[in-house]
């Protein structure tokens, strides 16, 4: 009897046990099912919120400017806002510049093709009428940039011939390889004077006729070196610094008017630069460097430039990552940049390679 009382007992144990255990976990499922669902209506909650509050207003203006973008990337809409427009650029004779004479004629406006071989320029000139006819003629003027006396003179000629201009491409400039230590004051003068004190005479004589008419675009192509020094190149880059801090200036000068100024910055570009750069005793340097030569095709790089021009870009940086690495670092943490330029710098005099680097 007595066992059978207490088997009751475990029995009754038991499934009181096993009630209270389903009941637990009925109750834990539901705690479970509310907490899911509370998550989930505060994740969507919250996903609005940032997507309303943060994301649009970040995403929205991005796409309006890359819609913006793409009517300029439209060769159609582009060509018809350049169509006709005068252009005078710089350094027309050889890489960039001849190539942002095929790109600024094939785009229809009238190119003025400037530099020191008249040879060359009618060279470039005869490509352009066989390549792609045009009701527009391109014209040849030859123009030193070295020669500051004489460059007022030559933009009037400049001007003369369709009674304004609408883009000025200050292109045109020469490189440097050298030590600062064993560099020619001489050579200083002759880089700083053709990449930057030619462009800015040239700018000061085409400005007024562009403020008369409250129209006009200034185009100044600096490189990445004139945002970042680098070994052996001091005068390339400081020439570069400067065309950037002065077109910068123009730029926030002339912001009441209708003219607008972009500051084009390259990376390294397959062109002749580096042959006809000049050493620190102010020979021809006549080497095709690597770095050069396994730069961006100068068509490429005008295409860009050209989209910029008729979007009315203040800026552009025309290089892959690491350029723009090395701009970060020199802004955010100079004493890297520093670090990594001095054992550059070191690299190349222990290869014995100041000149070829
Ligand atoms: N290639 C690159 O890696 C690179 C990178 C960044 C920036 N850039 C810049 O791009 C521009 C064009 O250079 P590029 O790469 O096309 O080199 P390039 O093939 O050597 O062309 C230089 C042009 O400048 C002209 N020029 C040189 N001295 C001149 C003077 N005293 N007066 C008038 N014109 C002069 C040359 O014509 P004449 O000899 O007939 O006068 C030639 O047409 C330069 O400002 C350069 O600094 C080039």
């Amino acid at each position: 009897m007595m066992q059978n009382d207490m088997k009751i007992g475990r029995l009754k144990n038991s499934v009181l046990g096993s009630l209270a255990v389903s009941a637990c976990l009925q109750t834990l499922k539901k705690v479970y099912r509310n907490f899911c669902k509370a998550l989930y209506s505060a994740m969507m909650h919250w996903s609005r919120l940032l997507l309303g509050g943060i994301a649009l207003p970040l995403v929205l203006p991005w796409l309006v400017y890359n819609l913006y973008r793409s009517h300029f990337k439209n060769k159609i809409f582009r060509n018809r806002s350049l169509e006709d427009k005068v252009v005078l650029i710089t350094g027309a004779s050889s890489g960039l510049g001849e190539a942002l004479a095929h790109a600024f004629h094939k785009a229809g406006t009238k190119v003025i093709l400037a530099a020191r071989r008249k040879d060359a320029l009618e060279k470039v000139k005869n490509d352009l009428i066989t390549k792609y006819p045009s009701k527009n003629t391109p014209v040849v003027l030859t123009l030193d940039l070295h020669d500051l006396k004489r460059i007022p003179q030559k933009a009037r000629e400049a001007l003369d011939l369709y009674g304004h201009i609408d883009i000025l491409v200050n292109n045109g400039g020469i490189s440097y390889r050298g030590e600062i230590s064993e560099t020619d004051l001489e050579v200083d003068l002759r880089v700083m004077v053709t990449n930057y004190f030619g462009p800015v005479a040239l700018t000061k004589a085409i400005l007024p006729s562009m403020l008369e008419r409250n129209s006009g675009s200034i185009v100044a192509i600096s490189s990445v070196q004139g945002k970042i020094a680098i070994p052996f190149r001091s005068a390339y880059s400081a020439s570069k610094h400067a065309t950037q801090a002065f077109f910068d200036t123009l730029k926030s000068e002339l912001s009441h008017t209708n003219i607008h100024v972009c500051v084009v910055s390259p990376g390294y570009v397959h062109t002749n630069l580096s042959l006809n750069a000049v050493t620190a005793r102010g020979e021809l340097y006549g080497v095709m460097d690597e770095s050069t030569a396994s730069g961006m095709d100068p068509y490429d790089a005008a295409e860009n430039i050209i989209i910029a021009t008729a979007a009315k870009r203040s800026e552009l940086l025309l290089a892959g990552i690491l350029p723009k690495i090395a701009i970060f670092i020199r802004v955010f943490s100079s004493w890297l940049y520093f670090y990594l330029m001095g054992s550059r710098a070191r690299r190349i005099r222990a290869a014995n390679m100041i000149k070829e680097d």
